[in-house]
C-alpha cells in the first residue's frame, strides 16, 4: 500500500462529500478519491469535479463499483442507514478494507453479519463513531485512565438534541421513520453509547428504558393548520418551526453564532438576524459575508437533494421558498410521516457495578452533550456543546476546581469537534500500519449497538433486559 490511500466514495451525500470528500481534497499526501458511485447526478458529477475522478470511474450505484475487479485500497460506505449492509459485505468480499458510516447497520442481525465477514475476511472495517476522536472526549479517557477520578462509580450523559435539528432530522428528515431509517436511539445514541461503554471500559450487564413520540403528532397540530408551512398557516409568525425561518432566516444558524462567548460571531449573527438589507448589500463585495447571507451548508443543503439542475445552486429567498412548497423539509411537524421517539432514557448497570443514565431528547435550546462523571476521587463536569466546549474537574480532597480543556467555537465550525479529520487520520494509520482493529472497530462497535437494541427492546416491551442473555439470544 503506497503512502496515499486510494479510495471508492459510496454515497456522496452530506457525510461522503462533506466530511470524507473534503478530508480528501485538504490532505492529497493522503487520501485520493479515485471514483465515486451516486444514484443523484448532481452529487455525482459535482465529486467526480471535485476530486478529478476519470469519468470511466463515476459509476450509479454501489453495485456497479464492487461489480468491477478490485483497484483501489479502501472503499468508504456513506450511504443511509439501511443501505450499510450489503455494499459493506461485497466491498469486504472482494477484498477492500472498509470506513462504514454509523450505525453499522439498523439491525442486529445486520450488524452480526459485517462482524462475521470482518472476521472471515480478515479486512479492516472502521466505524464513523467520530465522537471518539475529538480533543474533548480523549482528555475525557485520559482523565479516566489517568486515575484522577479515582473509580468511577455513576455517569450521567445527555444528548441534548436542539429543537431544529430534531425538526430538520428527526421529525421531517431522514431519520424521521423507523421502518426507512432506524430507531433514534440508535440513529442518534450510538456515539453515546459508544462513548458510555467505552469510558466505563467494561460491559453492559443490564439495561431499562423509557420514552415516547410525545410533542410531533397531529394531535399537536394547530387549528387548521395546512400540510405544509407556505400553504397559509395561521401561526406562521409564531410557530417554532415555521420552514422559512428554519431554511431561509437561518435562526439555526443565527441562535449557534448568537450562543458563542465570541464577540465577532455574535455580531455576524445580529448582522444576519437584524439587518439582512444591510448584509445583502455589504455580501456583494465581501464573500465571507456572502456565505452568511445565502447560507448553503446544514440544514439547507439537503433541500437541494434531487432537485432540477437550474435550482441546484440558487439559494436565494425566493428558491427555498419555492423549494419549501413541495419538500419534505416545508411540512408542518405536526403532520409528517415520523414515528421516531422525541424523547428517551437509559438505565445501564456495567458489569463492574459502575451505573449511567443516558437522556436524549430533541428540545434543547442548543445542540450538545452534557457529562457528569462521579468517581471516589473527583468530579468531572464537561459541556460539548456546537458554541464551545469545556471540562472542569473538581477534585474531592483539595476542595478545587480546575478547566482541563476548553475550545471554542470557529467559523469554520468544529466539524464534530474536530472528530471528524481526527478519525480518518486515524484509520489511515491504521491501514498503514496493518493493525487490524482501529480504535472503533466492528467489534467494539457491536457491543455498543448490542445496547441500543436492548434499550429498544426494553421501551418497546417495558422490562429490564439482562444483556447476557440478549447476546446470548441474538448469537443464536
Ligand atoms: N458519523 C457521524 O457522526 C454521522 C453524522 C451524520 C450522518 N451519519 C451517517 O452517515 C450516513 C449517511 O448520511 P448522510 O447524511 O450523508 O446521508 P445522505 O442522504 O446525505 O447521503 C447518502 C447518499 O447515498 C446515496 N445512495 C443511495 N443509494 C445509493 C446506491 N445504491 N449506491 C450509492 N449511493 C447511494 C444517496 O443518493 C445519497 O446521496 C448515514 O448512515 C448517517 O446515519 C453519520
Amino acid at each position: 500500500m503506497g503512502n496515499v490511500i486510494t479510495a471508492i466514495l459510496i454515497g456522496a451525500g452530506n457525510r461522503g462529500m462533506d466530511a470524507y470528500g473534503n478530508y480528501a481534497l485538504k490532505f492529497p499526501n493522503k487520501l485520493r478519491f479515485v471514483a465515486v458511485a451516486e444514484p443523484i447526478q448532481f452529487r455525482r458529477e459535482k465529486f467526480v469535479r471535485l476530486h478529478n475522478i476519470p469519468l470511466e470511474q463515476m459509476y450509479n450505484s454501489w453495485e456497479e463499483v464492487l461489480g468491477e475487479e478490485k483497484f483501489a485500497d479502501v472503499v468508504f460506505v456513506c450511504t443511509q442507514d439501511q443501505l450499510h449492509v450489503e455494499p459493506s459485505l461485497k466491498a469486504l468480499d472482494k477484498g477492500y478494507n472498509v470506513l462504514l458510516e454509523k450505525p453499522m447497520a439498523h439491525t442486529l442481525e445486520g450488524c452480526t453479519k459485517i462482524v462475521n465477514k470482518v472476521e472471515e475476511t480478515g479486512r479492516i472495517l472502521g466505524i464513523g463513531h467520530v465522537l471518539r476522536y475529538t480533543n474533548f472526549f480523549l482528555t475525557v479517557k485520559e482523565t479516566i485512565e489517568k486515575g484522577l477520578l479515582g473509580n468511577i462509580v455513576n455517569i450521567s450523559h445527555r444528548e441534548n438534541v436542539s429543537w431544529y435539528h430534531m425538526a430538520h432530522s428527526f421529525v421531517r428528515g431522514n431519520w424521521r421513520n423507523v421502518n426507512l431509517s432506524s430507531p433514534m436511539i440508535l440513529a442518534k445514541c450510538c456515539h453515546d453509547l459508544d462513548l458510555l461503554f467505552w469510558m466505563v471500559g467494561d460491559k453492559p450487564k443490564k439495561i431499562s428504558s423509557f420514552g415516547s413520540l410525545k410533542h410531533f403528532t397531529p394531535s399537536n397540530a394547530p387549528k387548521n393548520s395546512p400540510k405544509y408551512c407556505v400553504e397559509g398557516c395561521p401561526i406562521e409568525q409564531t410557530c417554532l418551526y415555521y420552514a422559512p425561518r428554519i431554511y431561509i432566516d437561518i435562526i439555526p444558524i443565527i441562535q449557534i453564532l448568537e450562543k458563542t462567548d465570541q464577540f465577532g460571531l455574535k455580531v455576524l449573527a445580529s448582522l444576519r438576524k437584524n439587518h439582512v438589507r444591510l448584509l445583502t448589500t455589504l455580501s456583494k463585495v465581501i464573500k465571507l459575508l456572502e456565505r452568511l447571507r445565502y447560507w448553503k451548508g446544514w440544514p439547507v443543503e439537503p433541500l437541494y437533494s434531487g432537485r432540477p439542475e437550474e435550482v441546484i445552486e440558487n439559494y436565494s429567498d425566493e428558491t427555498k421558498m419555492e423549494i419549501l412548497k413541495t419538500s419534505p423539509y416545508g411540512r408542518c411537524v405536526y403532520k409528517c410521516d415520523n414515528n421516531v421517539v422525541d424523547h428517551q432514557v437509559v438505565n445501564i448497570e456495567f458489569e463492574n457495578s459502575v451505573t449511567a443514565n443516558l437522556t436524549m431528547h430533541g428540545f434543547s435550546e442548543r445542540e450538545g452533550r452534557t457529562l457528569r462523571i462521579d468517581g471516589t476521587k473527583a468530579t468531572l463536569i464537561g459541556k460539548f456543546f456546537d458554541s464551545g466546549q469545556k471540562i472542569t474537574l473538581f477534585d474531592h480532597f483539595s476542595g478545587t476546581k480546575e478547566v482541563i480543556f476548553s475550545e471554542k467555537l470557529t467559523i469554520e465550525g468544529s466539524a464534530h469537534g474536530g472528530g471528524d479529520v481526527a478519525l480518518i487520520d486515524a484509520f489511515l494509520d491504521t491501514l498503514h500500519k496493518s493493525k487490524t482493529k482501529p480504535l472503533t472497530n466492528a467489534f467494539e462497535t457491536l457491543e455498543s449497538h448490542l445496547m441500543a437494541f436492548a434499550a429498544n427492546e426494553s421501551r418497546l416491551q417495558a422490562k429490564v433486559v439482562d444483556m447476557e442473555n440478549f447476546r446470548r439470544i441474538e448469537e443464536n
